[in-house]
């Protein structure tokens, strides 16, 4: 566990921009920044966060060990965050983590993490977007919110109860490193031992069976030739 320093803000263009301008001028690590609103909010790929207000916009300030991969926050932060909600949903819609970090509730999605670098190389901007009372209409995927299973809580409450969950989450990375993080994420991971259609970083459409994910969190696909191939960057398409 951890004191995070919590800023709200009625509104900014996105909490990572916030973040990003804070570390500029600062090396400290440990803040938590929330918006009711965002006017320029981001996603994955360059892509817009529809940024309803009542929903979940917000970043952490993270430290990254010298013998910690950054790509491995990725994990850290959606088992957080996963565990956070299933603790608030009803057992039989419990959120399941599409691979590497979005939550879902059945091929619906309720939230999604951004991490971007600082120019503090060691400190990582953690952007978390959840919907909690609005699922806005996107035309990359479908929505769901917290409400819609009568789950009601307001930004700064989630905020908290998120903040808590990634200090216990990265204080077991720090302790134990990535295995526990890859042990609980294949519980809630989505599709595993499916057969899954990939959008891979060179925009190609892979299909194959999801094995599972290695130690690097890289995800293991057997195609229907027999070979199999392994997945470190694109999207994971569920109709
Ligand atoms: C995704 O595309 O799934 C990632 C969405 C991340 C959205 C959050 S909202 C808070 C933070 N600020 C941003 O501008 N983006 C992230």
């Amino acid at each position: 566990m951890r004191d995070w320093k919590l800023s709200v803000f009625n509104k900014l263009d996105s909490t990572n921009n916030e973040a990003l301008r804070r570390l500029s001028s600062s090396d400290k690590s440990g803040e938590v920044i929330l918006a009711y609103r965002q006017t320029m909010g981001k996603g994955r790929a360059g892509r817009e966060w529809v940024s309803c207000y009542g929903n979940l916009m917000m970043t952490a300030t993270i430290q990254i060990e010298e013998r910690q991969r950054m790509s491995d926050l990725a994990f850290v932060g959606a088992v957080a965050v996963a565990e956070a909600v299933n603790e608030l949903l009803p057992h039989e819609s419990r959120a399941e983590i599409k691979w590497p970090n979005d939550l879902m509730v059945g091929n619906r999605k309720l939230g999604g993490l951004l991490i971007e670098v600082s120019s503090r190389p060691s400190i990582a901007a953690l952007g978390i977007g959840l919907n909690l009372k609005n699922a806005p209409k996107s035309d990359n995927f479908q929505a769901v919110c917290l409400l819609d299973f009568d789950v009601s809580i307001k930004p700064i409450q989630m905020s908290k109860h998120i903040a808590q969950k990634l200090g216990v989450w990265i204080e077991r990375w720090n302790l134990f490193g990535f295995t526990p993080v890859i042990d609980q994420w294949k519980v809630w991971g989505k599709g595993i031992g499916e057969v899954v259609r990939v959008r891979t970083a060179e925009q190609t459409i892979v299909e194959g069976k999801f094995i599972d994910i290695d130690k690097e969190g890289r995800m293991l696909l057997e195609l229907s030739n027999g070979r199999s191939m392994t997945i470190s960057a694109g999207d994971v398409l569920f109709e």
